[in-house]
């Protein structure tokens, strides 16, 4: 039960400034949350995003991003896309994903190739925010669905795209070790029995 007739307790603060200077501040209205943008690449983003995706991969690489951008951002208008998601001017994301007819014997499809944000942006909707673009112009160009692929190993990433609601397809992937020479001619052309 709160006791009436007692003063209040006087409140602990830090801070030094005069009165009128803290009646500004208290004053001024709260400075509006900065607005997260999804666009499209440009040239002077490439230096943000090869940092970003060395922050991932441990790698900087300058020319693959140079090509990359070649290929989805400045030839890539259509069926191309490389995506940036600016906030407060500053590139804190990417997508990168194209629409590719008939690959696998499959009708076209939209297939996303990498996704990445900021470490310090995470978990705040921007890697939604770009899903859902490039889900938005792949459906602009008339296909049904979005594909990719996973590292089977990367559970972050299988949650974030099960929580944007992708799941198992209908592809499997298949792989060889190429590494090793082929078997010599004769073996080769040994006949069956
Ligand atoms: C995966 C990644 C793109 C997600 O970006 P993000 O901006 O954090 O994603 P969102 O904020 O839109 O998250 C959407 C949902 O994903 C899931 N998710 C995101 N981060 C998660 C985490 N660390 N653990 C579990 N689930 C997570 C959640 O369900 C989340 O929804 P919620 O916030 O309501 O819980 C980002 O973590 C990243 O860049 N990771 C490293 C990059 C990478 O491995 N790329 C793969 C190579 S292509």
């Amino acid at each position: 039960m709160a006791d009436e007739g007692r003063a209040e307790p006087p409140t602990m603060t830090t801070d030094t400034s005069s009165p009128r200077s803290r009646a500004r501040k208290a004053a001024a209205p709260a400075a509006p949350a900065p607005e997260l943008r999804i666009r499209t690449v440009k040239a002077g983003d490439l230096p943000a995003v090869v940092a970003l995706d060395a922050t991932v991969t441990g790698l900087h690489k300058a020319a693959y991003w140079q090509r990359v951008f070649r290929r989805y951002g400045i030839n890539g208008q259509g069926q191309r896309h490389f995506l940036v998601a600016v906030l407060d001017e500053r590139v804190c994301g990417f997508a990168i994903g194209e629409v590719r007819d008939w690959e696998f014997g499959a009708p076209p499809c939209g297939w996303l190739f990498a996704i990445d944000v900021v470490p310090s942006a995470r978990q705040q909707g921007v890697g939604g925010r770009l899903l859902a673009e490039l889900a938005q112009r792949f459906r602009r160009e008339g296909v049904h669905t979005l594909r990719t692929m996973t590292a089977s190993d990367n559970s972050l990433i299988q949650s974030f795209f099960r929580s944007q609601g992708m799941r198992a397809g209908h592809l499997l992937p298949l792989e060889m070790d190429i590494e090793a020479e082929a078997p010599p001619p004769a073996a080769a052309g040994r006949p069956r029995r």
